[in-house]
Order: C-alpha cells, then sequence, then structure tokens
C-alpha cells in the first residue's frame, strides 16, 4: 500500500466551469480558491499527507486577458490575507514557489508576510506555484549552481529548485491530459490522474477516491518487483 505524501494539482477548467454557468470566467476563479481552501483544510486533517502542492499561476497565464491577470492577483491577495488565520489554526506551512519578482510590491509582500508567520508551522506544507514554470525552474537553478567547479549531480539540481521534493501523485482536473510546464522535473515518478470534472466542483469526496486508488498501485520506479 503506497502513501500520497506529497500531492500535487492542476487547478484546471474554472473558465469553462463559469461560461457553462453563463457568469464570467474569473467567477470561475473565484469558485475555484474556495476549492483551494476546502482541499487544503482536507489534507492537512489527513495523517499521510505531508504537502499539497497547487498551480495556481503559471509563468504562461500573463498572456491572459489583462483583466483576467489583474483579477487573479487580487484575488491571491485577498486569499492569503483571509487564510492567515486558517493556515495557523491548521499548522499548515505557506512555502510559495516560482518567480515571484514579476508580482506587485503588494502583492510580493503578502506573499512574504504569510510565507514568515507560518514558518513555524509543522503540520501540511501547502505549496503555490506563482509564476511558475519547470523550464523555468530548472533554468533558474542552472543558473544557480553553474559556476560550481564539480561537475553537476542529480541532487545538487534538485535542491537548486523551489520546490526539492518528488511528487507521489499529480492529479489534474477540467478534463485535458497534459502537464502545462508544471514540476516536470519533480514528477518523473509520479503517477498521474487526469479527471474531466471542472475543478470549482472537484471535491474532498473525488479525492479520497482517487487517494483509494492510488494507494493500490504498484510503484516500482523503474525496478522490479
Ligand atoms: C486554470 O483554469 C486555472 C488557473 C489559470 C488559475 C487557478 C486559480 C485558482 C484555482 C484560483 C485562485 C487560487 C488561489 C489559491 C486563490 P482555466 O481558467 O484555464 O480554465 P479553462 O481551461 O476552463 O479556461
Amino acid at each position: 500500500m503506497n502513501n500520497a505524501t506529497h500531492i500535487a494539482i492542476i487547478m484546471d477548467g474554472n473558465g469553462r466551469w463559469a461560461e457553462l454557468q453563463d457568469m464570467k470566467r474569473v467567477k470561475g476563479h473565484e469558485a475555484g480558491a474556495n476549492v483551494v481552501r476546502e482541499i487544503t483544510t482536507y489534507c492537512s486533517n489527513h495523517k499521510d499527507i505531508e504537502r499539497l502542492t497547487l498551480y495556481a499561476f503559471s509563468t504562461e497565464n500573463w498572456k491572459r486577458p489583462r483583466l483576467e491577470v489583474e483579477f487573479l492577483m487580487k484575488l491571491l491577495e485577498r486569499y492569503l490575507k483571509k487564510e492567515l488565520p486558517e493556515y495557523l489554526k491548521n499548522n499548515i506551512r505557506f512555502e510559495p514557489i516560482g518567480d515571484l519578482r514579476a508580482f506587485s510590491k503588494s502583492l510580493q509582500k503578502t506573499i512574504s508576510d504569510v510565507k514568515e508567520k507560518t514558518t513555524h508551522c509543522d503540520g501540511l506544507v501547502q505549496s503555490l506555484a506563482l509564476n511558475y514554470g519547470s523550464q523555468d525552474e530548472i533554468l533558474r537553478g542552472v543558473n544557480k549552481i553553474k559556476n560550481c567547479e564539480y561537475d553537476i549531480t542529480q541532487e545538487m539540481l534538485s535542491n537548486a529548485l523551489d520546490c526539492k521534493h518528488n511528487v507521489d501523485l499529480l492529479i489534474r482536473t477540467g478534463g485535458d491530459h497534459r502537464l502545462s510546464n508544471f514540476l516536470l522535473w519533480q514528477s518523473a515518478y509520479a503517477e498521474l490522474f487526469f479527471c474531466d470534472t471542472l475543478f470549482p466542483d472537484f471535491t474532498t469526496n473525488e479525492l479520497e477516491k482517487i487517494l483509494k486508488k492510488f494507494k493500490k498501485i504498484e510503484r516500482r520506479f523503474g525496478g522490479l518487483k
């Protein structure tokens, strides 16, 4: 039996969820933020789950219409400010990943405040991937260590990445079957689950079902049974 200690989620389908109900796309992101809260609380109460990494804004998402990007920035800031007491109450450590320098000073400050104020928490680690792309993360990592006088090892590169932890279970909602530049290095041996549910409709029940299936998978990591 496996335990999924590190779960990563590509939260896709917010826009379609809203459009299906004749609402503006951003309403889907708002609904998605509520699901982030529910899933995070569920994971923080689950004894085996140590880390939850959520793809909230990619390095490619800047290509979206300006108003959608601005809405997402405001939503993130509002979410983090509102959630801080919940993080503390549930002993959740907040660890952002991604290149945060692209964000407004105010959002950067909120992100670093929440990170600092939760550093002592030793329960679930919730990582939000913000202005995150795997290729960008790997490039930044390589540049950090490129002047080392020895050959770069796997361990050195792994430690130079924003996310230093292998993923056990990677879930993508919204029906598409791709990784979209998310945790490519860390997911080398992740089990991949794709579901059609649009993210705002994703529930802890569905997560629980996926966890049950995951438990039964025989993971060989390239070896034999
Ligand atoms: C993809 O759905 C989702 C995003 C680009 C943003 C994810 C953001 C959230 C779930 C809410 C904000 C998060 C926090 C933590 C406050 P899409 O817009 O690409 O959906 P579509 O494929 O239906 O268009």
